[in-house]
């Protein structure tokens, strides 16, 4: 069944990992247009290739710019005439361990624009876009499940993702008398490109670290099981779920 037949989608973070997976499956059900913004131009011109470039187009977009988040909705709408739902992903972690007691507060700057400056104006212009069009849309924004739960160590991207359920939560309260459902989904680890550089392992070998940390034994977490997650709050199978955390962890934050 096509979940998301005719919608128009913007995805963040859409050239690699949650939102490369993501950009896929919302195509498989049956979207209009998913257009991926990102950094990385080349590897987003392939994604946008290789599912289909009468469905998938590639945008340049540094998040933590606010003309050109800006800048990607107007054109977005002014090709495909709406944004019905804003998936804002993406996201970095800093180059060294972030403990309070030896911040860099460069870093902390950087991470913080990124995870958050970033994903306030996505909500932003998703939203505005969305009310003038009289949109009923869906907006979701990746957290993580970092967002609840203390660290050790990257105590700057736990703070960034705290922010985003903040930014999600109050969102969803404002926009929410038009209709616009605001959601985070919450992924536990999951063996991208992001995660791998930062454990500096390969797939096979960051998937066996966090196997036993769950509560699914022998299960490992992919990128289309966090794909499936976001196509649920993007679809009207989820229309009375806004203002909600939605972690996809196997029972992690839970023991
Ligand atoms: N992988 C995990 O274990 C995990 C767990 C929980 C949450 N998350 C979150 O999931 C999201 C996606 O991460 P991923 O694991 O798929 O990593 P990834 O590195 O595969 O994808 C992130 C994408 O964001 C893009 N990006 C980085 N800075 C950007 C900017 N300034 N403007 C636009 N795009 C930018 C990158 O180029 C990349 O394509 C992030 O928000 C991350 O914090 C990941």
């Amino acid at each position: 069944m096509n979940k998301i037949e005719g919608k128009v989608v913007v995805i963040t973070g859409g050239a690699s990992g949650i939102g490369e997976a993501t950009a896929c499956l919302f195509a498989k059900h049956g979207a209009r247009a998913v257009v991926i913004a990102d950094i990385q131009d080349e590897l987003g011109k392939s994604v946008a290739i290789s599912i289909g470039s009468h469905i998938c187009a590639y945008i340049h977009c540094d998040v933590t710019n606010e003309a050109q988040v800006k800048s990607l909705v107007e054109s977005t709408v002014n090709t495909y005439d709406q944004l019905d739902i804003m998936f804002s992903n993406a996201g970095i972690v800093s180059k060294s361990v972030q403990t309070v007691v030896d911040f860099d507060i460069d870093q902390l700057d950087y991470l913080l624009a990124v995870n958050v400056r970033g994903m306030a104006l996505c909500v932003k212009y998703a939203s505005r876009t969305m009310i003038e069009k009289k949109v009923k849309g869906s907006i979701i924004c990746t957290s993580s499940v970092f967002g609840t739960k203390g660290v050790r160590e990257r105590t700057d991207y736990c703070m960034s993702k705290h922010a985003v359920i903040g930014l999600m939560k109050s969102a969803s309260k404002q926009v929410g008398k038009y209709g616009i459902r605001v959601n985070c989904v919450s992924p536990y680890m999951v063996a991208t490109p992001l995660m791998c550089n930062m454990l500096g392992k390969e797939v096979m070998e960051v998937e066996k670290v966090h196997d036993n940390m769950t509560s699914l034994k022998d299960l490992v977490l992919k990128v289309e099981d966090v794909a499936e997650a976001v196509l649920f709050l993007a679809c009207s199978e989820s229309g009375f779920i806004t203002g909600h955390d939605l972690v996809v962890d196997g029972g992690f934050t839970k023991l």
